[in-house]
């Protein structure tokens, strides 16, 4: 795992976002995996103004982590709506490369089966982009979910539930979700872990320093053979080995 420390979230998300930006220019086919939640905010916000400077996503493919069980596409509670406004309207990624699971599939598990198969046909993903959770998870992998799934329902823990209830009408906040499962995002050829605020220190630290076991999910990337993972100074203040990372890569740039 190679570590980024930025003074603050916006840093941080412009990090992950000219990590992307320099993949994609070398690579315009990229296949990129996306992640939602407010920590992507500023992410998408740099990406959409680095597209205004002439990067463009016009031979690109992406693939959500994760969808609500049960959600359509419109509905502005939805990662896909999520997804529409903070990242996709803005920028020339064609629609119908633009991937994720379909919330209101008739039969969820086909669905995350059909999922599953569209990222094996499209290659595999080339750079996922990661969120975490306070308890640990990647996409909607709450712990205990085996190290090798793949992508399939799971049902959200009762603290991922009170954490993204804010977006819902009391008592509404779905109880299931498809999700990438680890084995597919471990299956990434480079991982990027964006981590920010105070309430997420102990969870990266957890993650990143702890044992690994599915009690956690994002210990997975332990053994990721590429794995970034950019902090801003409020989300690394746990980690024992923090300042041993700001020294080894001090400034690092994206090539190195
Ligand atoms: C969400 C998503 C994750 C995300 C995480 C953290 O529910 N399923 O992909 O990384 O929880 O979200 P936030 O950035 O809002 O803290």
């Amino acid at each position: 795992m190679r570590f980024l420390i930025r003074p603050d979230a916006v840093a941080a998300a412009q990090q992950v976002a000219d990590i992307i930006a320099a993949r994609l220019r070398a690579r315009p086919t990229l296949v990129l995996g996306l992640a939602t939640g407010e920590t992507m905010r500023p992410f998408y916000a740099a990406l959409v103004a680095r597209h205004r400077d002439g990067l463009s996503f016009a031979d690109a493919t992406s693939f959500n982590l994760d969808e609500y069980v049960g959600m359509d596409a419109r509905d502005p509670a939805s990662f896909a709506a999520y997804m529409r406004a903070a990242f996709l309207d803005h920028v020339d990624l064609p629609t119908t490369r633009a991937h994720l699971p379909r919330g209101d599939a008739p039969d969820p598990t086909a669905e995350a089966q059909r999922y599953e198969d569209a990222v094996g046909r499209a290659g595999g993903i080339d750079l996922q982009v990661l969120g975490i959770g306070r308890n640990g998870h990647l996409g909607f992998n709450e712990p205990g979910s085996p190290l090798d799934s793949p992508t399939r329902v799971t049902t959200l823990a009762p603290s991922t539930r009170a954490a993204n209830a804010p977006g819902f009408a009391p008592h509404r906040t779905p109880r299931q979700a498809i999700t990438m499962g680890l084995g597919t995002i471990l299956a990434a050829r480079e991982c990027v872990l964006l981590a920010t605020g105070a309430a997420k220190a102990a969870a990266v630290a957890q993650a990143l320093e702890g044992p690994p076991g599915t009690h956690c999910p994002a210990t997975v990337l332990q053994q990721h053979p590429a794995a970034i993972i950019v902090l801003d100074v409020a989300a690394a203040a746990d980690l024992h080995q923090r300042d041993d990372c700001e020294a080894v890569h001090p400034g690092a740039t994206l090539d190195d």
